[in-house]
């Protein structure tokens, strides 16, 4: 079996589902249920044998070091992390300690798992740390796609904190030989992203007829990735990945983000038209940028598809497409993640929306 953690969260669910529909290979479930998690997201394993769920923190290494004894995972695949930009700029200590001293601490309880393993079991174990295409920072237009190997440069509080995790599982292999893998990957989208990402919050925005904000002149350049090419792409590295190696994952649809905004307008024009017969761009707005926003993200992903043989299955469009269908066909879920505080974080982070115009 495995160890996930974060596995309510956005990619840790598609994750445990794609997980076990392809592998079958029983999962124990390690998240905390932040704001973020959301045990809902893996409801329809409920009653599977294969599925266990615990609530706890990676930080508490007597429940990590508990769940290793007694389940003796052959791998930990490790999404449980703070992940959104914007709340690492007006909160970064929650960052440091999830990301960095967090990790750190699912390190140490790895390693003394994997020390007192026996020799065939050791050889086969593997930690699967998930990180981000951020840490390397930004890339003027012409600029070279991010390799494994370009120099990280990281520019948010979350970034910096990504960036401090991977180099302490860099130095867990490095110096104590633990058999880790890496994976640096761009902007996922699909079905069950929190809301306070740009595609989900612009969807939802739009079908309540509220404006769609767009930071600064919307030019900054993401390379989107389907969720489901994602998890594709970590069971190869899990499978066939060198230990100690890091390996860049990418979706091949670099997008400005004011064309993903009007991607996902025509979209909801077509599949859900407005009242009013208006069109849904009319509500995009440009408001305040974010400081210290990165200009453009783009991944050269030659050692994956070179090495591992994967490459990403879903054209960026028909993912839209069927991701705006996924948000249609689940308002409840919308609605349930949506409660209390995620109210509190909006009003926060955008004003209200007359303040959110006039910001631009
Ligand atoms: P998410 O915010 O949707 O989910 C994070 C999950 O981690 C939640 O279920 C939360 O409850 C859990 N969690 C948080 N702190 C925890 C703790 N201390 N102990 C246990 N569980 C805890 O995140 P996501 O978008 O699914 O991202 C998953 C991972 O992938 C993160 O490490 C992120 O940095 C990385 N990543 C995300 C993207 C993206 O576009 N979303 C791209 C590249 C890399
Ligand atoms: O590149 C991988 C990263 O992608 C992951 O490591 C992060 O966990 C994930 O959150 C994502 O980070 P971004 O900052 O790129 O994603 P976000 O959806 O927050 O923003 C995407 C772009 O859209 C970014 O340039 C900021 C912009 N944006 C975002 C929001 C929320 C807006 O213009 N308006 C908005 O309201």
């Amino acid at each position: 079996m495995i160890l996930v953690t974060g596995g309510c969260g956005f990619i840790g669910s598609a994750f445990v589902l794609q997980w076990l529909a392809e592998a079958g290979e029983p999962v124990v479930n390690l998240d905390l249920l932040t704001y973020a998690g959301h045990p809902g997201n893996l409801a329809s394993l409920a009653d599977d044998p294969r599925y266990v769920f615990v609530r706890g923190d990676i930080g508490d290494t007597a429940l990590v070091s508990d769940l290793l004894r007694r389940h003796r995972p052959r791998a930990i695949v490790h999404f449980a992390a703070e992940s959104h930009v914007d709340r690492s700029i007006s909160g970064p200590l929650a960052f440091a300690q999830t990301n960095v001293v967090g990790t750190l601490q699912l390190l140490q309880a790895a390693l003394e798992h994997w020390r007192a393993l026996p020799a065939a079991e050791a050889a086969a174990f593997r930690f699967l740390h998930v990180s981000t295409d951020e840490v390397f920072g930004s890339l003027g237009p012409g600029d070279a796609a991010f390799t494994e190997q370009h120099r990280y440069e990281p520019n948010s509080p979350y970034s910096a904190s990504k960036a401090a995790s991977d180099h302490f599982v860099r130095a867990y292999h490095h110096t104590y030989g633990l058999p880790t893998l890496t994976t640096n990957c761009s902007n996922n989208y699909g079905p069950r992203q929190f809301p306070e990402k740009l595609i989900p919050l612009v969807i939802r925005n739009a079908l309540r007829g509220e404006p769609l904000p767009v930071y600064g002149d919307g030019q900054q350049v993401r390379d989107w990735l389907h969720v489901d090419d994602h998890c594709s792409a970590l069971r190869a590295v899990l499978a066939r990945g060198a230990p100690g190696a890091t390996y860049n994952i990418g979706g091949r649809s670099e997008r400005a983000n004011l064309q993903v905004v009007h991607t996902i307008c025509a979209t909801l024009d077509r599949l859900r038209p407005r009242a009013d017969g208006r069109a849904y761009a009319e509500l995009v707005t440009h408001v305040r940028d974010r400081p210290g926003h990165d200009r453009r993200y783009a991944i050269d992903d030659s050692r994956i598809a070179g090495e591992l043989a994967w490459k990403p299955a879903v054209p960026f469009e028909e993912g839209i497409d069927r991701t705006v269908q996924w948000y249609l066909d689940h308002a409840d879920w919308v609605e349930s993640v949506t409660s209390g505080a995620y109210r509190q974080w909006i009003a926060q982070q955008y004003g209200a929306p007359a303040e959110a115009a006039s910001a631009a």
